[in-house]
């Protein structure tokens, strides 16, 4: 056979392999050159994607951007590192596992019944049986921060945020349907889990049943009976068009993505909550929006961003959602003549809410500051008609907004010509 045929016959061949179904005894190595298992489509695979530090998540992505977008993992928390190995074992067992065998993650079955696995047009990979036709389990009932078209969501189930940008650890949001039917987005008790407060809910205590994002790219809270009673997103747009994905974002903002399957460069966002996150989260404990002496704020592409003040800078430089912290050592409170050493930066529209410790009214701006500049607990002065507040750090729920009024007057060390 001349060595163009047979290279024509291998790529048919690996081409029509890629789309049957997965038999008993499969595996795939975490290793950057093992083939994903593909749906018939090719619009979705199975498989691992690198991801930094040399490791691998065990995911489900959309195989024809360029991008690569994740819409399910497995591994998040924990990334394999090469030479790991997903296998559907001849018992119908489904395992992610070191090379040394010791396991990583399993799909929640015990194989009975399993037949084969398979990669769906939908995006659903499924443990499936013949006879009877059954599903033994699937991604589909095990989401993690996005939702597909033709899943749901069903009570009790959530999708927490993806830590950063690059990194799809959990992070610091939650967006669940809850038992009691009301479907809701809340801040989460970061390292821990556990909610703190809610920022967004459809408040349907007592009639939300299931969340549903059908095929024609509608996504509706439904009732036990099928009557939708809250749509989230109710524009249509054709699955057979474009790619789409709900996804709760790592900056705690949830969003109906949507790309023309006729080559769009990026993912553009339809529907998302809530509409305003600087301002929505306000929390007596934890952070805000962003981290802990950080500003959040709202740009002109309406996605919420996170900055320091002026004499702040991030604890974690990749962390943009992380912690601020002074570039300054604080004043010192025996020795009067520190505070000589101080100045401050004003930002107008800017406010901490709820990190405030005096507040005096009705004061001048200028007596206001001085109060500030003397003492040494003050961090940040807020001046608003005629009111004064002296808020001390960390400071939290920080937001710019022109809704906000007034000016924040941060409280700086004169020093290496900062002011
Ligand atoms: C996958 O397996 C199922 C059940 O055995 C069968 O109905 C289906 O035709 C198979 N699909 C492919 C592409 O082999
Ligand atoms: C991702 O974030 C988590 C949570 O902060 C952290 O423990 C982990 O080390 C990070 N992973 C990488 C690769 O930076």
């Amino acid at each position: 056979m001349a060595p163009a045929v047979a290279f024509f016959l291998f790529i048919f061949l690996t081409t029509v392999e890629s789309y049957t179904n997965i038999t008993l005894g499969s595996l795939i190595l975490a290793n950057g050159h093992d083939p994903p298992w593909k749906s018939p489509s090719g619009e979705f695979a199975f498989g691992f994607q690198a991801v930094p530090g040399g490791r691998y998540i065990l995911s489900i992505w959309f195989d024809k951007l360029p991008d690569k977008t994740i819409a399910w993992s497995a591994n998040r928390e924990n990334p394999a590192p090469a030479g790991s190995k997903i296998e559907l074992f001849p018992d119908g067992k489904f395992v992610l596992s070191y090379s040394d065998g010791r396991q990583i993650w399993a799909a929640n079955s015990d194989g009975t019944g399993v037949a084969y696995a398979a990669m769906l047009d939908t995006g659903n990979f499924v443990l499936a049986g013949n006879n009877p036709p059954s599903v033994a389990w699937q991604s589909f009932d095990e989401p993690t921060d996005t939702l597909l078209p033709g899943q749901v969501l069903h009570q009790g189930f959530s999708l927490i945020s993806k830590f950063s940008k690059g990194n799809y650890s959990r992070g610091r949001f939650k967006f669940i349907l809850q038992t009691d039917g009301n479907l809701v987005l809340y801040t989460t008790n970061f390292p821990l889990y556990d909610t703190v407060s809610a920022y967004w809910s459809t408040q349907t205590v007592g009639t939300g049943f299931q969340l549903v994002f059908d095929e024609s790219g509608y996504i509706y809270l439904t009732a036990r009976d099928k009557s939708v009673i809250y749509y989230l997103s109710s524009n249509e747009a054709l699955t057979t068009k474009s790619y789409q994905r709900l996804t709760l974002q790592y900056d705690g903002v949830l969003r109906h993505y949507l790309r023309p399957k006729s080559g769009g460069r990026e993912w553009t966002v339809g529907d998302y909550y809530p509409s305003n996150i600087c301002l929505r989260i306000l929390q007596d404990t934890a952070r805000g929006a962003c981290g802990f002496n950080s500003l959040c704020m709202i740009g002109a592409d309406r996605n919420p961003s996170c900055a320091c003040p002026k004499g702040y800078f991030f604890v974690n430089p990749n962390d943009e959602l992380g912690d601020c912290r002074p570039d300054y050592r604080p004043q010192i409170c025996d020795d009067p003549k520190d505070s000589e050493r101080y100045g401050f930066v004003d930002m107008v529209d800017t406010d901490w809410p709820l990190s405030d410790y005096a507040h005096f009214n009705p004061v001048s701006e200028e007596w206001c500051r001085q109060a500030c500049l003397e003492d040494c607990f003050c961090a940040v002065a807020i001046y608003r008609e005629s009111n004064c507040w002296k808020k001390k750090i960390p400071l939290s729920n920080g937001r710019i907004d022109a809704t906000v009024g007034g000016k924040a007057m941060i409280k700086i060390r004169k020093s290496n010509g900062t002011l």
